[in-house]
């Protein structure tokens, strides 16, 4: 069998979203492959045992005096290497090449002339579509590199060195507007590097469930189970590993979405047999949030309050030495969280250090190394039903953070009701897949209406649905009226209290996701 550590290749961080962008693709590719920060050193490269190196792209200029530039002997290395944009510019630089501002800006669509279609352009047709985005590019090349591929206003679009195995793209083959990409990332890979491509995650989750029994022995592991893919997805593979050693833990604190704690309580009890400790404790966090509505205020009351439930719980567990939490590679390097890992921190991101140090559990993360999509795709192999494993994501604070205003038990209701309806017919429509997170949110505004003969002064709903990649941007999605209707029409009749339904029509930055 393949192990992870056999087939590694290494995408140098020079501006992350690039990064993160290549990354995926090459694991779509089953070859496993890590980001790393620019500037690891040469040696630290060969003892990660890597097969291959990319350069990401970035939004820097390589003559700028600050430029992130990558260790010039990683070049001597005999790995071979791929430059991508920026990475590309790097390269060339270090190489002796000359890079300077472009006549003219590429952004965009470019037609590209393949001139070499041996290895990195392998059953590539000689013309093709590419995405560029650069403002510089290499003017002159020295002796040492060949042109592979040109555009009209770029006659180094590819390049491959004459000695050494290094070569650079200037467009972006990890974007799909460039869509022979994925072949030539593929030829890289697999004809320029050897790696057989045959990773997978049966695979990684058979290695993490042995390696999650080895550390774990006899020992008893605590997981927090949330509602959500990620911690769902680490009880299964713990339940998997260990068995009757896990004990999950449910804080049931009235602010999740309706439906959910049964849901959580089916799986985890009848499908996967696990211990599970249902902590109910909705008066304690309605206690907490009493007369509240600063956001900030709220969060800080939650996070206190789960701590809380949380440790008492665990406490009543005996010997549990471990803790399980469901932390996401982009969790990972979001918060810069790894020793080799890119060294700007994006975001600190809501969901990596959760509960506190004091707990003092060993940490057991068995998806650090993983993306949000191939958690869903482990849960499918673990046996998660559907319903858990595409549920869009959802806040720690839960419905508080969506109830503007004060937080009460009737609000919450009201809340939890439009909420259920927005879901339920955006299912319906068949988009609740399409969408990355759509939900209800309640105003703290009362408007007036007409129902019957009747004047109503009554509570008003706002429609969120959005489409994002990462959650970091994000659009609002573009729903069918008919579907808005049905949503509006059944919020006004059946949600007591409700008589005007809106629709949140901004993006990602200026506004954010959630409300609060
Ligand atoms: P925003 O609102 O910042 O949300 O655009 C980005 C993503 O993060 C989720 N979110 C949270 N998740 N605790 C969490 O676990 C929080 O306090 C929190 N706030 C926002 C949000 O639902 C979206 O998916």
């Amino acid at each position: 069998m393949t192990t992870v550590a056999d087939e590694k290749v290494l995408v140098f961080d020079f501006g992350s979203q690039y990064a993160r962008l290549i990354a995926r693709r090459i694991r779509e590719q089953q070859v496993y492959c890590e980001i790393v920060r620019h500037d690891l050193p040469a040696e630290r490269v060969l003892r990660l045992g890597a097969k291959g190196l990319i350069l990401s792209g970035g939004p820097a200029s390589v003559y700028e005096e600050r430029a992130p530039k990558c260790d010039p002997a990683i070049f001597g290395l005999g790995i071979p290497v791929l430059g991508i944009c920026y990475g590309m510019q790097s390269a060339c630089e270090v190489l002796g090449g000359r890079v300077a501002s472009a006549p003219a800006r590429e952004y965009g669509r470019a037609f590209c002339r393949v001139v070499d279609q041996d290895e990195l352009f392998l059953d590539v047709p000689e013309q093709i579509q590419v995405w560029m985005s650069h403002g510089d590019q290499v003017t002159s090349v020295c002796q040492d590199f060949l042109a592979l591929a040109q555009t009209e206003t770029c006659p180094y679009a590819a390049v491959r060195h004459r000695t050494l195995p290094v070569y650079g793209l200037q467009f972006h083959p990890e974007v799909t507007h460039t869509p022979w990409g994925t072949r030539i990332l593929g030829n890289f890979l697999k004809t320029v590097c050897h790696c057989a491509g045959t990773w997978k995650l049966g695979d990684f989750a058979q290695q993490t469930i042995d390696q999650v029994r080895q550390r774990v022995g006899e020992g008893r592991v605590i997981c927090g189970l949330s509602g959500g893919v990620d911690s769902s997805v680490v009880a299964a593979l713990l339940w998997q590993a260990i068995g009757p050693q896990l004990s999950c833990i449910l804080v049931d604190n009235g602010l999740l979405r309706k439906g959910e704690a049964a849901s959580v309580i089916e799986e985890f009890t009848n499908h996967f047999k696990t211990d599970l400790h249902v902590v109910r404790a909705e008066e304690k966090f309605l206690a907490a949030l009493a007369g509240l509505t600063s956001p900030q205020e709220k969060r800080r009351r939650i996070g206190h309050a789960f701590v809380e439930c949380f440790s008492q719980e665990a406490a009543r567990i005996q010997g549990a030495r471990f803790l399980a939490q469901g932390t996401l590679y982009p969790d990972v390097i979001e918060s810069g969280g790894l020793p080799d890992g890119p060294a700007a921190t994006i975001k600190l991101h809501h969901n990596v250090g959760g509960l506190p140090e004091e707990l003092d559990f060993e940490l057991i993360e068995p998806l650090r190394d993983l993306f949000k999509d191939e958690v869903r795709r482990l849960g499918a192999e673990l046996g998660l039903p559907e319903e858990i494993i595409w549920r869009h994501p959802f806040p720690g604070p839960g419905l508080a953070v969506r109830c503007v205003g004060e937080v009460t038990r009737e609000r919450l209701e009201t809340l939890r009701e439009a909420d259920a309806i927005v879901v339920e017919e955006i299912k319906a429509a068949d988009l609740y897949r399409k969408t990355s997170q759509a939900f209800a949110v309640l105003l703290p505004v009362q408007s007036v209406g007409v129902m019957g003969d009747a004047r109503t002064y009554a509570d008003v709903v706002a429609v969120r649905s959005i489409d994002s990649e990462d959650f970091m941007t994000a659009d609002w999605s573009h729903l069918p009226y008919s579907v808005l209707a049905r949503i509006s029409t059944r919020i006004i009749n059946e949600v007591k209290g409700v008589n005007r339904v809106v629709y949140d029509i901004s993006s990602k930055p200026p506004a954010t996701i959630e409300w609060e």
